[in-house]
């Protein structure tokens, strides 16, 4: 196929969404799997859409097909081809489709539609992948049963839904394509198996390369854990015989939840204590629990169009975050799922990438699997939540279940089902899906005569497409402390709705502290003047665990602030209020590894921009330094009998509570390593017998540059294991000095084993690099230019991931006018070649504005 000369892009639009024409009864694959000679017939019944405008042809879509023949009721038809797909003259009534193309799988890159991993086949449709297997109409609100043939000599051949042997499957429940999935290979299986509520035997594989089969075992049993949760939370019970997971390498994403058969980047999959790490056993966790959830909000009831994306990815993060929190322990991990929040998301509302939870027009859905679809999207239903109760949600839920089993539904659907179980009017309340950009709070405070008044306005700045914001509904979970650090008023919700409003608690004795937003109950940026000395109070006293958290935090970034901009010394309020804390033993540890956490340098860089500062990421850097030293020298007692403390008994287990020793343990190691020119470190790396601490142990020694012998000893050992290998690479540049982390990235880029059409590889270094933000921002650039070469160099292999990796230089107009118009430079030579793929230039073109 030729390729058609550069067009201006038209992007989709929401507004002109528009039923297909015709309803698929049924469709049958047969897949020859012979390499670079792959062929792919199908046979698909089509009827009128009773729904729609009739239509005398039909549009099927299709990317880089060699088709070989086509036949409409049996007889040979020649469509009109084109770079997108094909169109072609149907009878009036119900006819069938059958078509046979050849594709070359050994040659997609891109990992998207078929392509091969390791020796094995493996596809990813989501979102429009499906139409470079076969000819289709590949759009999510045309849903059929399928039956597939797999003919390979690959020992093993999977397909969703359930076997019927010899390559044959089944699949009864009507899925769009972007749930197609399949799967050839020489793998293992590791087994369990499950019944469900009502009987059903499911029978559980998690399918892997042959000799890491024991690595599969935690994933299993984060699996089991997800089935029973999902039966006894929301009555969700599973619907085929057997449910099959496939690890694969190459993977541009975290995992995908296809029918009966989610496809996984083996990074969620795999993991044994000595190569994974408590962090990487809690995202397995997370990733398992999300992929599954989906065969009930995603699978069941799926998306009408892609702009309806957060439907299914809004809700079933929230799901995962319910049950990593009754896993795990809500308070730890409410605060881990904000620091993310704020990392990924508020970064991306507060830029020029910023959009709706729910888009209004794209060039290219994936670059709109974004945090603010996602996180956001949870953080919405969190609060509807919150406004209707647990009752009234549960109840909503069961009714979406009930109405939509089978769909493909919208937001509005969505909302609806609130409002009737509820009946409560979310007419404001939808804003939060339309509306871009985060909203700021501020809050003053009054005190008169027993009555505490709170008077809070709320503002969202302009975003790109959106100049002017109307007020959203915000839920506000508000609770008094009195002056004794008791609670006097526990926890209620306000619900703001105006642009303005105000809040009274009378009857007080004495005038208490405010505890406001608890449990971020809203995604917002609060707003709220407070004196060292109270924000140090509710350190000290706050009974929600979450701001107790947050006003070390905020405490901590107005110390940062103002050393930065002041040249102030670390206060001695937060350093004596965070010792406090740590050495109590009454709180969990994993919370006590929290609360020794600082701002990162890329939100002191937004908080700075945001307050009419020009953010310097040196200055940034070396501020933060100069505060965790202060805390190492002022708590080091404290931190070497922890470090002693905490220590966790062999055999090494990834329960939370060990995790949270660790997590303990690693953080008094890095402030302690400030104060013991690294002896801890050494030892520790050293003794080690598992991940987690081998790896805390290399980093310290890394950021103290004492890593050599030891970086090249943990190379030596690990060589041969890819995920680990990963690590290795993203530490050393993630904990260089900033002054040599865009060398230590060259270098590595270099390195034999740096095979960077292996997402995983590649993300390692370059996400790597985005993580030392006074290395990236650097201020000769050279790490710009680095990043650029390297984006330039994938873009024509991976535009997926390229494109999504080009966010590094989302922050440009935080920064001075140099950096601006460094950054602006590559974005413009990225912007300016010839080929670019629409991914990489649809997000260009919206960074530079
Ligand atoms: N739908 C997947 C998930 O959230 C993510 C994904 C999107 C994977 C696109 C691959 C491609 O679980
Ligand atoms: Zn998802």
């Amino acid at each position: 196929m030729k390729d058609a000369a550069p067009q201006p892009v038209r992007p989709v639009r929401l507004a002109e969404y528009t039923p297909f024409p015709f309803v698929v009864e049924h469709v049958e694959l047969w897949f020859t799997l012979a390499g670079a000679e792959t062929r792919v017939r199908s046979r698909i019944r089509f009827a009128p859409n009773p729904a729609a405008e009739p239509a005398r042809e039909i549009f099927l879509h299709g990317k880089a097909l060699a088709l070989q023949w086509a036949r409409i009721d049996g007889a040979d038809v020649q469509p009109e081809t084109t770079p997108k797909g094909l169109t072609c003259p149907v009878p009036s009534g119900p006819f069938t489709w059958e078509a046979e193309v050849q594709i070359d799988p050994t040659t997609n890159t891109s990992l998207d539609g078929l392509y091969t991993s390791g020796g094995m086949y493996c596809t990813q449709c989501e979102a429009e992948g499906f139409r470079k297997i076969t000819y289709y109409p590949d759009r999510p609100d045309v849903m059929a049963p399928f039956r597939v043939h797999i003919d390979s000599d690959m020992p093993v051949k999977l397909s969703n839904g359930n076997p019927l042997g010899d390559g044959t499957w089944d699949d009864p429940w009507p899925k769009p394509a972007y749930l197609f999935a399949l799967v050839a290979g020489d793998l293992r299986a590791f087994s369990s198996d499950f019944t469900t509520l009502s009987g059903r035997h499911v029978d559980l594989n998690i399918w892997v390369r042959p000799g890491d089969e024991p690595r599969a075992e935690y994933a299993m049993d984060a699996l089991i854990r997800s089935m029973k949760w999902d039966e006894e939370t929301y009555g969700r019970e599973y619907d085929l015989d057997v449910f099959n997971i496939v690890a694969v390498d190459d993977f541009n994403m975290g995992a995908m939840e296809n029918k009966g058969l989610n496809i996984f980047n083996s990074k969620y999959v795999l993991a044994s204590p000595d190569t994974a790490t408590d962090s990487d056993y809690d995202l397995i966790e997370g990733i398992i629990a999300h992929e599954y959830f989906h065969n009930w909000t995603g699978n069941r009831i799926t998306c009408r169009d892609w702009f309806q994306l957060c439907l299914k990815e809004g809700l079933t993060v929230f799901r995962d975050q319910q049950f990593s929190s009754d896993m795990r322990g809500a308070a730890v991990k409410r605060i881990t799922e904000v620091m993310q929040l704020r990392a990924r998301q508020f970064r991306e509302d507060q830029g020029p990438l910023a959009h709706p939870v729910r888009p209004e027009e794209y060039i290219e859905i994936n670059n709109f699997y974004t945090a603010t679809v996602y996180e956001k999207g949870a953080e919405v239903i969190h609060m509807l939540k919150h406004l209707v109760g647990d009752d009234g949600y549960s109840k909503a839920l069961d009714l979406y279940f009930d109405r939509h089993d089978g769909d493909a539904a919208t937001i509005e659907d969505w909302l609806k089902v609130f409002e009737d179980a509820t009946g409560r009017d979310l007419t404001q309340f939808s804003r939060w899906y339309s509306q871009a950009g985060t909203p700021r709070l501020s809050l003053t405070e009054r005190f008169n005569d027993g009555t505490l008044t709170l008077d809070f306005k709320q503002e969202t700045r302009p975003t790109p497409g959106q100049p002017t914001k109307l007020p959203q509904v915000i839920p506000i979970a508000v609770g008094l402390i009195g002056p004794n650090g008791d609670e006097v008023l526990p926890t209620t919700v306000l619900e703001m709705s105006e642009a303005e409003q105000s809040f009274e608690f009378t009857g007080l004795s004495a005038r208490p502290v405010a505890s406001v937003l608890r449990g971020f109950s809203a995604p917002v940026v609060l707003d709220r003047p407070l004196d060292n000395a109270t924000r140090a109070f509710l350190l000290a006293h706050d009974t929600d665990p979450f701001n107790r958290w947050e006003a070390g935090r905020v405490l901590g970034k107005e110390v940062l602030t103002r050393m930065i901009t002041e040249g102030a010394a670390p206060a001695p309020d937060l350093l004596t209020g965070l010792h406090r804390l740590v050495a109590d033993a009454s709180l969990e540890p994993a919370y006590r590894a929290l609360m020794l956490g600082l701002p990162s340098e890329d939100d002191l860089a937004q908080t700075l921009f945001d307050s009419g500062h020009v953010p310097d990421p040196a200055a940034i850097h070396a501020a933060r330094e100069r505060l965790l030293d202060a805390m190492a020298a002022e708590m080091e007692p404290t931190l070497a009998r922890l470090y002693d403390e905490m220590e966790t008994p062999a055999p090494y287990s990834p329960d939370a509570e060990a995790a949270g020793k660790r997590a303990l343990r690693s953080a008094c190691l890095a402030l302690l390593s400030r104060r013991d020119g690294c002896a801890r470190a050494q030892a520790l790396f050293a003794a080690a017998d598992n991940m987690t601490e081998e790896m805390a142990a290399l980093a310290t020694l890394v950021r103290h540059d004492q890593g050599a012998e030891a970086v090249q000893a943990f190379y030596d050992k690990w060589r041969h294991d890819r995920l680990v290998m990963d690590k290795w690479f993203m530490l050393q540049v993630v904990h260089a000095r900033h002054e040599i982390m865009a060398e230590t990235a060259a270098a590595l880029t270099a390195h034999p084993d740096f095979d960077w059409k292996n997402p995983n590889r590649f993300r390692s270094v370059l996400g790597g690099m985005q993580a030392n933000p006074a290395g990236f921002h650097r201020a000769d650039g050279a790490a710009y230019r680095l990043y650029a070469d390297w984006l330039i160099k994938l873009d024509p292999v991976n535009p997926q991931t390229t494109a999504r990796m080009s966010t590094a230089f989302e922050t440009w107009a935080r920064y001075d006018a140099d950096r601006q118009a460094m950054m602006r430079e590559q974005l413009e030579r990225i912007a300016a070649l010839e080929g670019l793929s629409e991914n990489t230039g649809e997000m260009v073109g919206r960074i530079l504005g």
